[in-house]
């Protein structure tokens, strides 16, 4: 029986931690919520996705520079940018388990058990109908799919106008109204909505009127917004222009859930793009275009890709989408493209009383430019592409594996290197080729183990290609290169190894991609 999302989900943390890509936080210590280490091949997973990141934002746009700020920031930044006052989730405990819940949370499980409910319709009806199955017909006309989705709206409709007006006591209301109950105690002896600050406060120094607080930054934005005319001066930038960043960002998230999807410490790509004011919404268009050729370049299946217009938007936004990827659990995002108006500049110019303005030479005067912010979480990517790479195969005559069909540019090892047996010096070949190839690549070396045994190991963590070294070698300077995906061999001469495993790692091509 095929396993559920869910259960493949589980399998996908599990190989997770097993082949070195993440590990729970301090792990000896069972853990830190929500806290995660990116282990041996992780890293380097990791740093690829990174780079394809980077080269693409700044090699690619001859317009886009990169910074790297600090964490820390001067407390007036938080204040400046509304994090302070307005960064807020709404809270509520069970008075009975002693457990505190995200209220929106809570509603948003509720809304996604009417969606399950009506994907049941949707699945049972499929089986029955089979390929003459019409799901937009059905779920359009069937009654039992109809009465859910009425029920969806409107608690959809109720819930969205209350997180809108932070409605506190709207939000406990349509908790109670629905009959959600704490999935510890099974009651619905709530308490009050709260409201929390997500930002971690620090203290920084000593003086004789205190230490002064600090925050751990909980967006990367905020360092390339106040660092935006030191950039554009001593760059010489020209509207438009945009600043690049990766970095940490904390949030003191209550509902830590999904593994490396919602995390306290994670890590984003931020692109802030300067423009003329006015002209900000076709260059909304314009990025949303560029970050979904990025995403799709990568091959993991167009269809897993989808926009996420937000219909109510932050005051001061006026257009906003999310990028959502397929995981096993939903649609979920995994990129916001924001357009933020003048509204970042024109705080920091009056919480700091600087003058954050550009002198535009073609115009002839002087403005605060509009932004368009496109905004990744790294580990999010990461997620992404490992659940759309995790694979269980039954192979031929009862065996199986586990095979991760990474995009070979993001792939930790590009290949690996192994001698058939550990003796009559085959080793020392095998460690020849392996540092003629680390020239350019990362390479594996494995000797331990049957050959099969091996292969599996690189299959488990989205090696490309496996290069067998035998007793032939010696004497006719071939090899046996093992695919990953097609599991096929081919005999090559070692001259031909660097040109083959760069043409299949080189990113050049999805670069190309991105700016067609
Ligand atoms: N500067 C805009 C900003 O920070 P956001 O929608 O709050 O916007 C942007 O975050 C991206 O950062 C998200 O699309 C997501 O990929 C990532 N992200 C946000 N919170 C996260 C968390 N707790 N854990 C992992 N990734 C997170």
């Amino acid at each position: 029986m095929a396993a559920t999302q869910e259960e493949t989900f589980k399998k996908i943390v599990a190989h997770c931690k097993e082949y070195g890509f993440v590990f729970p936080s301090s792990e000896i210590y069972d853990g830190l919520g929500a806290v995660y280490d990116y282990g041996q091949n992780g890293v380097e997973m990791k740093n690829n996705i990174k780079q394809y990141w980077w080269n693409a934002m700044t090699r690619m746009h001859e317009n886009i520079v990169g910074i790297d700020a600090a964490i820390f920031m001067h407390p007036t930044t938080w204040k400046a940018s509304g994090h302070v006052d307005a960064f807020n989730d709404p809270l509520i405990d069970n008075r009975d388990s002693k457990k505190r819940y995200r209220a929106d949370v809570l509603i948003e499980d509720q809304l996604g058990k009417i969606e399950e409910k009506i994907q049941k319709e949707v699945d049972k009806a499929r089986k029955r109908f089979g390929d003459s199955f019409d799901e937009r017909m059905f779920r359009q006309t069937n009654p039992r799919v109809q009465e859910h989705q009425t029920k969806w709206d409107a608690l959809h409709e109720r819930y969205s106008k209350a997180m809108n007006e932070m409605n506190l006591e709207e939000l406990k209301q349509i908790i109670l109204d629905e009959g959600i109950v704490c999935p510890i105690s099974g009651t619905r002896n709530w308490t009050d909505v709260r409201q929390f600050n997500l930002m971690f406060a620090t203290e920084m120094g000593s003086t004789a009127d205190g230490a002064m607080k600090v925050y751990l930054r909980p967006e990367t934005a905020q360092g390339i917004f106040v660092n935006f005319l030191n950039v554009q001066k001593t760059g010489r930038m020209k509207v438009p222009f945009g600043i690049a960043q990766i970095g940490k960002a904390f949030r003191n998230e209550i509902v830590a859930r999904q593994f490396i999807f919602r995390m306290r410490e994670f890590e984003q790509m931020e692109m802030q793009f300067f423009v003329r004011p006015g002209e900000e919404l076709r260059w909304f268009d314009y990025w949303k275009d560029q970050r979904l050729r990025w995403h799709k370049a990568l091959g993991l299946g167009d269809e897993k890709y989808r926009f996420h217009d937000h219909e109510k938007l932050a005051h001061y936004a006026n257009a906003a989408t999310d990028i959502e990827f397929q995981m096993p659990f939903g649609f979920k995002e995994v990129e916001g493209i924001h357009s933020r108006t003048n509204f970042d500049l024109s705080q920091h110019a009056k919480y700091s009383g600087k003058k954050i303005e550009y002198f535009d030479p073609e115009l002839n005067e002087s403005y605060t430019p509009y932004v368009i912010e496109t905004s990744i979480g790294v580990d999010r990517m990461f997620l992404s592409v490992l659940c759309s790479a995790y694979k269980e195969e039954q192979l031929e005559g009862g065996d199986s594996r586990v095979v991760l069909s990474l995009p070979p540019v993001l792939a930790p090892f590009k290949c690996c290197v192994m001698p058939l047996v550990k003796k009559d010096g085959l080793p020392e070949k095998a460690r020849e080729i392996m540092r003629m190839l680390q020239l350019d690549f990362r390479t594996g070396y494995d000797e331990k183990d049957s050959i099969g045994k091996r292969y599996r190991r690189q299959d488990a963590i989205g090696t490309p290609f496996c290069i067998t070294v035998d007793h032939d070698t010696l004497g006719d300077n071939c090899v046996t290169v093992r695919y990953r995906d097609t599991m096929q061999q081919d005999r090559v001469s070692i001259d031909t190894l660097h040109g083959m495993i760069r043409s299949a790692v080189d990113a050049k091509p999805l670069y190309e991609k991105c700016l067609q």
